[in-house]
C-alpha cells in the first residue's frame, strides 16, 4: 500500500501531539507553541480562538506543513507530516489541505479562473480542472467573471475566488485563518456561508482562526489559546429546533 493512502474510516483526520514551537532570535528565545494536543475528527469545524499573540496563526501554518514543529507530531489522514522533506509535505498540502488567507493572496498577474486553477495545475490533478474551476467560480457566485484580473474585483469577490481555490483539489480539510478579517459583515457572512457549505455538503473538515464569537458560535467545537497554550476545548451544543 502506498503510504498516502489511509483508511477513510480513520476517525481523526488531523492528530496533535505535543506540539512546540520555539524561535531562537541568539540571545532571545520565544516560546510561540508551548505543548498543545488535540485531535480534530473528520468532518468537523473547529474554530481557532485568542487574543493577537496567541500562537493561532503559527497552529495553523503547523498543521498546514507551511513550517516546521520545534518538537511534537502532527499527523494529517494518518500521515506523520512532523519531519517531511520539503517536496513532501508540497504534494500533501496539494492534495489534503486547501488554504484561505485574510489577505486572499491571489497571483495578481493570473485571472480568477487561473488562480483557482493553479493548485490543481501543481498537482497534476486528474479530470476536467477546467470545468470543475468554471463550476466552482459559479458556486462562489462568480459565474461571469472568470477573466477578470484581481484588481478588478472586489475585496469580497477575490476572497470567494480564493476559497474556490481552496477547494479545486476537492481536499479534506481546509484551513481559513480570519478569512472574513478584511471583509465587511455582508462580504464576511457570504465567505462563512461558502466555507460552511462545503464542511456540511461536502463533509470537508474545517479549521478556522477567528477573532469574531459570532462566527466561532457557528462551529461545532472552539478552541481558544492564550500564550501558546490551550485553554478551552469546547463542543458547541445546539438544540435543534
Ligand atoms: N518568526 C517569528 N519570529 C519571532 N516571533 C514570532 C515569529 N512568528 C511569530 N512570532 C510571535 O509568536 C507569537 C504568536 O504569533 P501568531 O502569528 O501565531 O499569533 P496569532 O494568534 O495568529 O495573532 P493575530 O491574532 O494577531 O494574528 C507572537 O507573539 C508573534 O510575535
Ligand atoms: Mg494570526
Amino acid at each position: 500500500m502506498d503510504s498516502h493512502s489511509v483508511s477513510p474510516l480513520l476517525k481523526d483526520i488531523i492528530q496533535v501531539e505535543n506540539l512546540t514551537k520555539t524561535i531562537d532570535n541568539g540571545s532571545n528565545r520565544v516560546e510561540i507553541l508551548r505543548g498543545l494536543t488535540f485531535a480534530i475528527p473528520r468532518g468537523e469545524f473547529v474554530a481557532i480562538m485568542g487574543a493577537s499573540g496567541s500562537g493561532k496563526s503559527t497552529l495553523l501554518g503547523l498543521m498546514a506543513g507551511l513550517d516546521t514543529a520545534t518538537s511534537g507530531r502532527i499527523v494529517l489522514d494518518g500521515l506523520d507530516i512532523t519531519n517531511l522533506a520539503e517536496d513532501k509535505l508540497a504534494r500533501i498540502r496539494g492534495t489534503k489541505i486547501g488554504f484561505v488567507f485574510q489577505a486572499y493572496q491571489l497571483v495578481p498577474t493570473l485571472t480568477a479562473q487561473e488562480n483557482v486553477l493553479l493548485p490543481a495545475e501543481l498537482t497534476g490533478a486528474a479530470g476536467d480542472i477546467e470545468k470543475r474551476a468554471r463550476e466552482l467560480l459559479g458556486r462562489v457566485g462568480l459565474g461571469n467573471r472568470g477573466h477578470h484580473y484581481p484588481v478588478q474585483l472586489s475585496g469580497g469577490e477575490q476572497q470567494r475566488v480564493a476559497v474556490a481555490r481552496a477547494f479545486i483539489t476537492q481536499p479534506p480539510i481546509l484551513m481559513a485563518d480570519e478569512p472574513t478579517g478584511n471583509l465587511d459583515s455582508i462580504n464576511g457572512s457570504h465567505i462563512l456561508e461558502l466555507l460552511l457549505e462545503l464542511n456540511r455538503e461536502e463533509k470537508t473538515t474545517l479549521v478556522l482562526v477567528t477573532h469574531d464569537q459570532q462566527i466561532a458560535g457557528q462551529a461545532d467545537r472552539i478552541i481558544a489559546l492564550r500564550d501558546g497554550a490551550i485553554v478551552s476545548d469546547q463542543h458547541i451544543v445546539r438544540i435543534e429546533a
